[in-house]
């Protein structure tokens, strides 16, 4: 939902909604790097370095200061920080993890033993921030003990790890490198360009009044022309000389009027890391620009401005840019053919990445005499350790499972989630909500879900209802109860600042919430006006939280109603860049600024435990959306990529961003179908059900000022065409299902990009318009242009392809595009040859309606020896009893030779330990109906029935088999298969 431009209405009126959206972002509300201080000094020291033939590193390990132990490497940096050489002491700790994982984690004495002093009386914490690990990390750092030194001399060390010790780290001791290696050769260089800088803590040397420096506060510029083109690059800016050491933003900083004392003063840390050989680097959402990421540092094509993470209230947000938006997962993955390697920045600060691409090394005496491009980039953090994971691949694969081990993975997700969500800013009373829910019955659409924005409360206080607008929502929840359906209310982080409202009673004197920098309760402004911010990192707060959400506290809310959790960046309209002032203090005494990127994730993860604790004995899977998130959310729920507009290339730009959030272990997301602010036209919001129905996440959200647009209201042809879309991805729920499912288990991707699967083709390395979905070999190019009857689907390999709803065989084109016809009625998919999965094509009003429905199985036949395998999960989609093994997981192998396809356990040695539970017992009796064999061979012909086989009974079911015609493939469909889902059998074709 919505944005900053509240931040001046809502101090004007009394947040009227009347408004008309029509300018893009506010750019300059928003930090460029010349803005941000640290940002600033750290380009400015990356542009000395590199401009400096002469450049040394001044960071050396300290002689004699290092020690190897049990998978771990200790040693002491030293900075070298004037002429005459003073240093301060860096505590170093590189840590080989049993996953094959590296972990370098430098620190900083002084800090960290709290000798330093806090400007204007701060009571913040003096250590640098070492709890992100705490927030984020659940696993997979247990030590490689097998993990060994190779050599060491006086100046370095190397040690050999991971599997089958095919890793190497070369630690460099003067000046400080690490150069990793897999089998031998370079992957990943830290330090490689001399960037590496910890500011260490200094005290504010009171100088007599000088003369004006330039730069004295950070907001000279003069601002920018408001409205600038939301498309336009923004032009080179004419830009002081950098000073390597710029003084003038290290005690304070101002700007928009809002000024942050700094108590700690500077306290930055960068460092480059190159990936040696690699020409595409992906990772760091959330963003609007190409998956395979940009240079950032000006030139042709290029960014003027480094990628950003700072999550932000980003209103309207423009398309193609580095700037931050909502959530931030610093985890980047380099990819060339055949290897994949990456890297994950853990700091939860403010974060500013550059990226540029060129010659292997800056020294090119350190190298071989090959050339080849290379990624370098250059990450800037405002405050916290520095703290990196290494993941050297060599798959795409790996490195997603190696974070999902680090990180966790995606939450077995409530089945419902999965249907379409029907959205929209406001429904604007429970008749309303009914109404809805009846016509979408009518014009036989399915759905699961319909929510309420913010309107539904009594004045923005949540846990309350409207009384005149929603007097019955119990009622509202039981009629859509009926139909299997849900309720999704929002309730945000931002607690009303009122006389007689109980839960900012409570939260004032329980003292839960965030605190200003003198320590008092913050107070700022949101939807509700004056409020005050629930501070999630305490544990007293979210065990406060918790009992919000009980039925008999939250009234009117029920079993069927679920949580939206939006402005949980946090979202502040009168704060600096919408957000909490930096220095702002939560629980423990850190300041805002140490751990600004991890709040919306505390808040949400507050929420997902609230709803597990609702009545006592309710153990079922929480379903909460967020807006802002870090690394790690993954595991409490859904994102979405906030406020959309209704507009061809937004439309466009979702698809990107969904891939983006799926290789970085959060791939429960998608946009808001039809585009949040303005009134998409028809075929636009067609095409964007048709995309829509292909994102792991698929919810339809409108604006208050656009129009209704709910899909039956599009009228013909669009109304049927939507309702297509629709029915498709409920046919599909089994597969979308099985998808989650391996992304629980080892972090894959939901909707994956061609790298990913084709990690050999370089040609599909950089396309970020086309995906498969899971592993059903289906491949799905959405239509985002407007008026486009074809599109140019890229073919990744030599497979048999067939379109999947007229089983036409596409010509073999492997590394070439091919067209497809694509008028409004269709959605360009193709099924790739060598892939079985499961559907459910009986239409419901909701997936819990289908709960009990038998499955079709599609085979689509292979080229080569004309194999073809999938499989299929499938729980209660609801409670945990998945945990304790209560669910069916098949494995469908089709063989040509054989003439045969079989089911069987994809679980290995799982046996019979399990004690079948009521659901397990009922499901296992849902029948396989129809198998529908794609490519079926020839020799089928006059084949009317084929033999089935299960538990030692053999039957006949009947097959309708169809020759091969004008370009589309034979195919055969068995009908009244008759066999078990839970059951092992065989159907046989011969
Ligand atoms: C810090 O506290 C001392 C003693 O209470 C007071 O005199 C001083 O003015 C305070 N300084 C600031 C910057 O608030
Ligand atoms: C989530 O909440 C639980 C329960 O309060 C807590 O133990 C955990 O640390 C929290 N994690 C995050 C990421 O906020």
């Amino acid at each position: 939902m919505p944005a900053a431009w509240t931040a001046y209405l809502g101090l004007l009126s009394a947040l009227s909604a009347a408004f008309a959206p029509a300018v893009a972002v506010k750019e300059h509300d928003f930090k460029k790097c010349h803005q941000s201080g640290f940002c600033q000094r750290n380009r400015a020291f990356a542009d000395h370095a590199l401009g400096t033939s002469s450049w040394e590193s001044p960071y050396n390990i300290a002689p004699g200061s290092g020690s190897f132990k049990d998978g771990q490497y200790q040693a002491v940096i030293l900075k070298t920080i004037n002429e005459s050489g003073e240093t301060v002491r860096l505590p170093l700790t590189v840590s080989f993890l049993e996953s094959g994982t590296a972990r370098v984690t430098v620190d900083e004495e002084k800090r960290q033993k709290g000798e330093i002093e806090l400007r204007h009386n701060s009571t913040a914490r003096k250590e640098r921030y070492n709890e992100a690990e705490q927030w984020v990390i659940v696993g997979g750092l247990t030590l490689d003990t097998s993990a060994k030194v190779d050599y060491e001399d006086k100046t370095q060390l190397n040690v050999k790890y991971g599997p089958s010790s095919k890793f190497e780290a070369a630690i460099k001791f003067s000046p400080f490198t690490i150069d990793f290696k897999r089998d031998g050769s370079s992957q990943i260089k830290f330090n490689d360009q001399g960037l590496l800088n910890m500011e260490h803590w200094r005290p504010k040397i009171e100088l007599p009044e000088p003369e004006k420096k330039e730069g004295e506060s950070n907001e000279e510029e003069p601002k920018e022309e408001p409205k600038e083109e939301p498309k336009e690059e923004p032009k080179e800016e004419p830009r002081e000389k950098p000073k390597v050491e710029d003084e003038s933003t290290w005690w304070d900083e101002t700007f928009g009027g809002n000024t942050d004392s700094k108590p700690r003063g500077p306290e930055s840390v960068g460092l480059d890391i190159s990936f040696v050989g690699y020409e595409h680097v992906y990772g760091i959402p959330s963003h609007t620009g190409p998956l395979s990421l940009k240079q950032t540092r000006g030139g042709d094509g290029n960014y003027q401005e480094p990628y950003r993470l700072y999550n932000a209230d980003v209103f309207e947000y423009i398309l193609d840019s580095p700037m931050t938006l909502y959530g931030a997962i610093p985890f980047m993955q380099a990819h060339r053919k055949d290897s994949s390697v990456g890297v994950f920045w853990l700091n939860a600060a403010e974060t500013w990445i550059d990226i540029t691409k060129g010659k292997e090394s800056r020294n090119p005496l350190s190298l071989g005499v090959k050339s080849k491009t290379s990624t370098h980039t250059h990450w800037i953090s405002e405050s916290g350790l520095l703290d990196v994971f290494v993941l050297l691949g060599p798959t795409p694969k790996d490195l997603t499972a190696k974070y999902g081990e680090l990180t966790g993975t995606t939450a077995m997700p409530q089945e419902f989630s999965l249907g379409y969500h029907q959205c929209r800013w406001n429904y604007v009373s429970d008749e309303d909500v009914k109404d809805v829910d009846r016509k979408m019955d009518k014009f036989k659409m399915p759905y699961d879900v319909i929510w309420l924005d913010i309107e539904y409360t009594d004045e923005k206080q949540y846990f309350t209802w409207d009384k005149h607008s929603f007097p019955d929502p119990i009622g509202m929840g039981k009629q859509l109860d009926s139909h299997g359906r849900k309720l999704v209310t929002i309730i945000d982080p931002h607690i009303k600042n009122v006389d007689n409202y109980p839960v900012v009673a409570e939260l004032k004197s329980k003292d839960l919430a965030v605190h200003n920098k003198e320590g008092s309760i913050f107070e700022g402004w949101c939807w509700p006006g004056s409020s005050y911010w629930i501070d999630a990192f305490g544990p007293a707060a979210r065990e406060w939280w918790s009992t919000l959400f009980k039925y008999d506290a939250f009234k009117g809310s029920m079993e069927n109603t679920w949580i939206w959790n939006d402005m949980n960046e946090p979202s502040v309209f009168n704060g600096p860049e919408t957000t909490m002032p930096k220095d702002n203090l939560h629980y423990g005494n850190w300041e805002h600024r140490d751990l600004h990127n991890l709040n919306g994730m505390t808040f949400q993860n507050a929420t997902f435990h609230a709803l597990t604790s609702r009545k006592p004995g309710e153990l079922r899977r929480p379903f909460v959306l967020t807006r802002s998130f870090f690394a790690g959310s993954q595991r409490v729920g859904a994102m979405w990529t906030g406020d959309n507009q209704a507009a061809w290339d937004h439309l466009q730009a979702s698809i990107p961003m969904v891939l983006s959030q799926g290789i970085s272990g959060f791939p429960f997301s998608g946009a808001d179908v039809g585009g949040f602010f303005g009134n998409p036209e028809k075929e636009l919001l067609t095409r964007w059900y048709q995309a829509g129905a292909f994102y792991p996440f698929f919810r339809g959200h409108a604006h208050i000022d656009s129009r209704r647009r709910e899909p039956y209201l599009a009228g013909e042809p669009y109304s049927t065409v939507i309702a297509a879309a629709l029915r498709l991805r409920y046919s599909l729920l089994p597969a979308w299902y099985t998808a989650f499912r391996h992304a629980h288990l080892d972090g894959t991707p939901i909707i994956k990009p061609m790298f990913y699967t084709h990690p050999s083709e370089d040609a599909g390395f950089a396309l970020d318009d086309q995906f498969f979905v899971g592993t059903t070999g289906l491949l799905a190019k959405p239509v985002t242009e407007k008026d486009k009857a074809t599109v140019d689907i890229w073919i990744p390999d030599a497979e048999t392809y067939y379109d999947y709803f007229t089983y036409d065989v596409l010509p073999t084109a492997k590394g070439k595009t091919v067209a497809l016809a694509a008028p409004l009625s269709k959605i360009p998919l193709l099924m790739r040859g060598g892939h079985v999965f499961a559907r459910r094509d009986r239409p419901r009003r909701s997936s819990a309606l289908m709960r009990w429905d038998d499955y079709t199985l599609v085979v689509a036949v292979g080229k080569e020896a004309k194999v073809a395998q999938g499989d299929l999960y499938v729980d209660d989609g609801d409670s945990f009893d998945f945990e304790t093994g209560q669910y069916i997981h098949r494995r469908f192998v089709f063989d040509g030779a054989a003439q045969r396809l079989v089911s069987v356990d994809a679980v290995e040695g799982r046996g019979e330990v399990v004690a079948e539970g009521e659901w397990m017992k009922k499901m296992r009796e849902v029948g396989v109906d129809r198998i529908v064999v794609v490519g079926a061979p020839a020799s089928w012909a006059g084949k009317t029935t084929v033999a089935v086989e299960q538990a030692g009974r053999t039957w006949e079911a009947r097959v309708e088999f169809t020759p091969a015609g004008k370009g589309r493939a034979a195919f055969a469909v068995v009908k009244k298969v008759g066999a078990r889902i839970g059951a092992d059998w065989t159907v046989d074709f011969a």
